[in-house]
């Protein structure tokens, strides 16, 4: 098997051996293929390639303390990508289909499963792409639906350590009534400046308020925001960020841990009352921020405001235990009580 480090794997572009496929034409999915072919060929007039017309997902397989591989709650993003695809007026893959090509990828690519024990997994991407040739700007069913993954480790380079963001003074992410809410590629796309901004000035993420007020936060470029106040978990109720599936299982694992969940609004002067900010998504699992700072002008040199939780790399004790337990449960630790771990086999 392959020599990779897993203490020591980031997250990123790792190739692996197998890529699940399957293409909708005349009205249905073809059975699931697997190639060991990683270049797709494209008709130069794909509408993917003009208009983005694309989407994604991520979620990720464990290997459990028993030996068990799992997926994590895969049938939340089987029903996420229905609705990015149907934003998109594009087909998607039903459930059956979604789930058991993400089995066959991690089943074909087992050589690179990250073993129970290094706080590594499988990061899966359902990739959904409009492959029709064409110039006019309506939908057209001829899409190409593939499941990739790569090994992967913490995605700022080391898990449970605490980073900085920026809020942006003159960009947004998402637009009042427009994608925000989906998990299109086309989001992605707009952070890239401003995150080669904000990384050149020693930031790692970038944190949004929503575009229509400028009033309330709204999330990370990868990820959701949650707040600690006391006993509380707050987050944000917001028609343009993405619903994300482990902040979902965060609200619930922090109801069984006995605290109270607000979901709603946050102005951006609450972000002064929490005692812990943090960022949670597949790809960060639980990332803290020990500082948050509004900068009118991204690439400037003023900071208009600076909002501090603990100091520098440490985390704090009630994301500790959120992360312990959301872990916990993934890897087998904790009692799956939620029933959110699909058994591959
Ligand atoms: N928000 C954005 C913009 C993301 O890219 C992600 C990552 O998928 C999330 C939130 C977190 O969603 P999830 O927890 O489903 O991965
Ligand atoms: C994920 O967390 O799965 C994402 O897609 C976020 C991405 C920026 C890595």
């Amino acid at each position: 098997m392959s020599n990779i480090n897993w203490d020591t794997i980031g997250f990123d572009a790792y190739r692996t051996r197998t890529v699940i496929l399957s293409r909708f034409q005349d009205g249905k999915w073809s059975p699931a293929e697997k190639t060991e072919n990683f270049s797709f060929t494209l008709d130069p007039f794909a509408q993917v390639l003009h208009y983005a017309v694309a989407c994604f997902e991520g979620l990720k397989a464990f290997t459990q303390k028993d030996g068990k591989i799992v997926i994590f709650r895969p049938d939340e993003n089987a029903a996420r990508m229905r609705r990015t695809a149907d934003y998109l007026g594009m087909p998607a893959p039903d459930e059956d289909l979604f789930i058991s090509m993400c089995e066959e990828c991690v089943k074909n690519n087992l050589e690179f499963m990250p073993p129970y024990g290094h706080g590594a997994s499988m990061y899966l991407r359902p990739i959904l792409m409009g492959v029709h040739p064409q110039m006019q700007l309506t939908p057209n069913p001829d899409a190409l639906f593939a499941v990739i993954c790569a090994p992967a480790g913490a995605y700022y380079g080391s898990n449970m350590r605490s980073f900085s963001a920026v809020i942006p003074g003159d960009y947004d992410r998402a637009a009042p009534k427009g994608s925000g809410s989906y998990k299109l590629g086309a989001n992605y796309a707009a952070t890239f400046k401003p995150y080669k901004i904000a990384h050149d000035q020693g930031y790692q993420e970038l944190l949004f308020l929503n575009s229509a007020t400028r009033e309330y936060v709204d999330e990370y470029g990868s990820s959701n925001f949650f707040g600690i106040k006391g006993n509380t978990y707050v987050t944000p109720l917001s028609d343009s960020v993405l619903p994300s599936i482990t902040n979902k299982s965060l609200q619930q694992v922090a109801k069984d841990l006995g605290m109270e969940v607000e979901k709603r609004k946050i102005p951006v002067e609450e972000l002064a009352e929490f005692d812990e900010a943090a960022a949670c998504g597949t790809a960060v699992v639980i990332t803290p921020m020990y500082r948050i700072d509004i900068k009118p002008v991204l690439g400037g040199e003023e900071i208009e405001r600076s909002f501090t939780y603990g100091e520098p790399e440490k985390v704090g004790p009630v994301c500790t235990k959120l992360y312990k337990t959301l872990t916990g449960i993934q890897n087998g630790e904790l009692p799956d009580t939620h029933g959110w771990c699909h058994e591959v086999r």
